[in-house]
């Protein structure tokens, strides 16, 4: 598939995705969400790729689902055409860890695609919202459920019913983003991270990622049981063997996702 309005690259094991429509600050229209679906799914179908790593431009992560497009849509339309979400499951689909490089907006479907990625990071001019309020519809691709686990509902509500946006530091330390870092430092410093995650067992990656998503989807005792469910069956791996005889012969381990 031939991409007008995203841009893909790999680096060190790590596949970069970045949204390219500046003119309309990387709004999600269905051209967009379709790319990224199918960038999303090359790159996890790709032996040689460890981690996916989704970024916009300094000024705009993303501004949110398109307005102009949405706005000629009816409830039918948007109902049988399953509009955004047809193509936005291929997120939750992902089996390889996806981590979002946030500078400037991240607003709406923005800020959605950055808290669906399972680690995000921001530049210090960050701007995260969920303004849906101000133009009369809801938050539409997971954004009150995501941003009430991860931040409480005190902010979550807040920032729901006014619309009003979390800049960098409070997303930090709300448990919104990992890490802050300096705007011009941003995209090299998140792929160190990425890239970091692509020299480990892809299939240990994997299934902590799997793990970790556990826990909104379950109780402690059922999400414990499927931990200790996970880490038993990671014996069988010849990159269990691999990584613990590194470790006591003090080498670097040699992964191959066997
Ligand atoms: N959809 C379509 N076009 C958009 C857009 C969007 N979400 N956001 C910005 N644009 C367009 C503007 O219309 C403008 O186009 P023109 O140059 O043709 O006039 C261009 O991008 C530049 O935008 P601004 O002039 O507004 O740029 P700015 O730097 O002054 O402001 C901004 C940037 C704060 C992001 C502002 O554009 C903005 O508030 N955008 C809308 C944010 C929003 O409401 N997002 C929620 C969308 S709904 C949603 O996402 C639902 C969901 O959950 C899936």
């Amino acid at each position: 598939m031939a991409y007008s309005c995203i841009k893909t690259d790999t680096r060190d094991h790590v596949g970069l995705i970045t949204l390219d429509r500046p003119e309309a600050r990387n709004a999600l229209n269905s051209d967009l969400m379709r790319e990224l679906a199918d960038a999303l799914r090359r790159f996890d179908a790709d032996d040689a790729i460890g981690a996916v790593v989704i970024t916009g431009d300094e000024k705009t992560f993303a501004a949110g689902a398109d307005i102009t497009e949405m706005r000629e849509k009816s409830f039918v339309q948007a109902f049988r055409s399953n509009f955004l979400v047809e193509d936005w499951d291929a997120m939750s689909r992902t089996r390889k860890p996806t981590i979002a490089a946030v500078a400037g907006y991240a607003l709406g479907g923005g800020c959605e695609l950055a808290m669906a990625c399972d680690i995000a990071f921001c530049a210090d001019n960050a701007k995260f919202g969920l303004p849906e309020i101000n133009i009369g519809v809801s938050p539409g691709l997971g954004g009150t459920q995501r941003l009430i686990r991860q931040v409480g509902k005190a902010k979550a509500m807040e920032m729901c019913l006014t619309g009003r946006f979390m800049h960098a530091e409070e997303a930090e330390r709300s448990g919104l983003v990992a890490r802050v870092y300096p705007a011009d430092d941003l995209l090299e410093e998140v792929l160190k991270v990425a890239s970091k995650i692509a020299e480990k067992s892809r299939l240990a990656a994997m299934a902590v990622k799997e793990c970790v998503n556990r826990a909104y989807e379950s109780s402690l005792s059922e999400g414990l049981l499927f931990e200790k469910r996970v880490f038993h069956s990671l014996f069988s791996t010849d990159d269990k063997q691999e990584g613990m005889d590194a470790f006591l012969e003090n080498r670097t381990p040699q992964f191959r996702g066997k």
